[in-house]
């Protein structure tokens, strides 16, 4: 009989591409995924370290997942991801978990199942420089039509304040071979969109054997795209320091290429910005945001942003809000300053914007962006939006719910198109995080 895996997955897109990934190495090993936490013979966690509030929240999960085990006492409880690698050690040792597998160590779970019901300890957090997982095609846990590829593993920008090059070891691109398998597996089950993803997608390069030039990332958006037209590609994350023009270039020229680009700011002062490492200035990245606007108009441009890092001033803060306004973003996400012990920032600079003061930085932040969104969003009554059919509108069994290209939450009446379809919606109002419209008429594939 098939054993049950229960997986939970906490942090960003790269965790739930990987929990794909774990899916499909248990399930060479006779283990399915089951729904339901009770049934389950193991239960994995996969984590998140990137700020102190993801990881308190994983750490209540456990306790209350740990419990089970005194109904369930064959239960193994596994701890993978971020966390595992920065923690885990520590919570095998306290018994919090049976199981504890990094970032590179996915292939090992199945053994390291096994030493756990021997009752051995269970532990491997080797970060590698050559894992990228090839040849596993991960497993699609619903029937969802939207879903994500891992190009790169890893990141090398040690932005000062960050964990993650600690959590996930050395940035490695895949073979764009093994990329596309998985693009064209997708495909075949019904899919209408891939995210690519990387901590740096700007930063792949693939030498194939025998070549001279090696692939970089504006060709391989350029294969994913023409692999087949109805099929959406986006990417997460450039990196301001390494986007280029052409693949800025790229995303104009491809209707299925979505006109989105989420570009991390971070902060809006170049003194901070050096202390963060980022390696761009704010000349720089208004210089980019030109660039992007110069090639695609329509393009809509999000980003990730904090406040309350080591030495900010009002006046530099001041300079984030500014920079918010300059590049008038659609929408963003915003986070107060978070310690992680390792970290060049957490050694060497002085933690010393009081949480109470990060707190307030950052009402004032998310209260400017909720009126930039709103603004962005205004703009858009009265134009017609191509929108992938996602699902049924979480607020009313009536209405359709998808996104545009440029990534907005686009609602409108059902009518003749079902969940995969594309279609052309008019927008009548809105709200600060969605569109509101009517649907025009149903289209094959994205068109513009
Ligand atoms: N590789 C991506 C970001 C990955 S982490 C990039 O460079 O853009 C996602 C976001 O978390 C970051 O963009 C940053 O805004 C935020 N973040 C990272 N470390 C943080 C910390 N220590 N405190 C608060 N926010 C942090
Ligand atoms: Fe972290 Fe910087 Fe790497 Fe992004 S680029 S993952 S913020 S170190
Ligand atoms: Fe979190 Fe690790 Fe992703 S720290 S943001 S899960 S790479």
């Amino acid at each position: 009989m098939k054993k049950k895996l229960y997986i939970e997955t906490y942090g960003c897109q790269m965790n739930v591409a990987d929990s794909e990934v774990v899916a499909s190495v248990m399930a060479e090993r006779n283990f399915e995924i089951s729904e339901d936490h009770d049934q389950a013979d193991v239960i994995l966690v996969n984590t998140c370290s990137v700020r102190d509030n993801a990881e308190k929240r994983v750490w209540g999960r456990l306790r209350h997942l740990n419990a089970l085990k005194k109904k369930n006492k064959s239960l193994k409880l596994g701890l993978i991801g971020c966390m595992a690698e920065r923690i885990g050690d520590e919570m095998l040792e306290d018994k919090v978990v049976d199981i504890v597998a990094g970032p590179d160590a996915y292939r090992n779970l199945p053994y390291l199942y096994d030493k756990a019901v021997d009752g051995e300890d269970a532990i491997n957090v080797e970060l590698t420089v050559e894992e990228t997982y090839d040849s596993i095609i991960p497993k699609r846990m619903n029937d969802s039509i939207s879903g994500f590829v891992s190009i790169t593993r890893g990141c090398n920008n040690f932005c000062t304040y960050c964990i993650v090059p600690y959590t996930r070891g050395r940035e490695r691109s895949r073979d764009p071979k093994d990329i596309l398998a998985e693009v064209r597996d997708m495909i075949q089950n019904g899919y209408k969109e891939v995210t690519l993803l990387g901590q740096n997608v700007d930063s792949y390069k693939w030498l194939p054997e025998g070549e001279t030039k090696p692939v970089r990332f504006h060709h391989l958006l350029e294969i994913v795209a023409k692999e087949d037209p109805a099929l959406r590609v986006r990417f997460s994350t450039p990196h301001p320091k390494d986007i280029k023009e052409s693949v800025v270039k790229t995303i104009a020229k491809y209707p299925n290429i979505c006109k989105h680009i989420h570009l991390p700011i971070q902060a809006g002062d170049d003194e901070v910005l050096k202390r963060m490492n980022r390696r761009y200035t704010v000349e720089w990245y208004k210089n980019r945001v030109e660039m992007i606007r110069k090639h695609i108009p329509d393009c809509s441009i999000t980003t990730d942003v904090f406040c309350g890092f080591c030495g900010e001033t009002e006046e530099q803060f001041q300079g984030t809000l500014d920079m918010m306004k300059w590049v008038h973003y659609d929408t963003a996400f915003m986070f107060k300053y978070s310690e992680r012990p390792g970290t060049y920032a957490a050694k060497k600079l002085d933690d010393d914007i009081s949480e109470e003061l990060k707190g307030e930085r950052l009402s004032r932040m998310i209260e400017l962006q909720n009126r930039l969104s709103l603004e962005r969003n205004n703009n858009d009554i009265d134009k017609v939006f191509e929108v992938l059919v996602e699902g049924t509108s979480k607020k009313s069994e009536d209405d359709f719910c998808g996104r545009s290209s440029q990534n907005k939450m686009v609602v409108f009446p059902k009518q003749d198109a079902k969940i995969g379809d594309y279609v052309r919606v008019k927008i009548a109002r809105c709200t600060q995080t969605t569109l509101i419209g009517e649907m025009v008429e149903k289209i094959d594939k994205p068109t513009i």
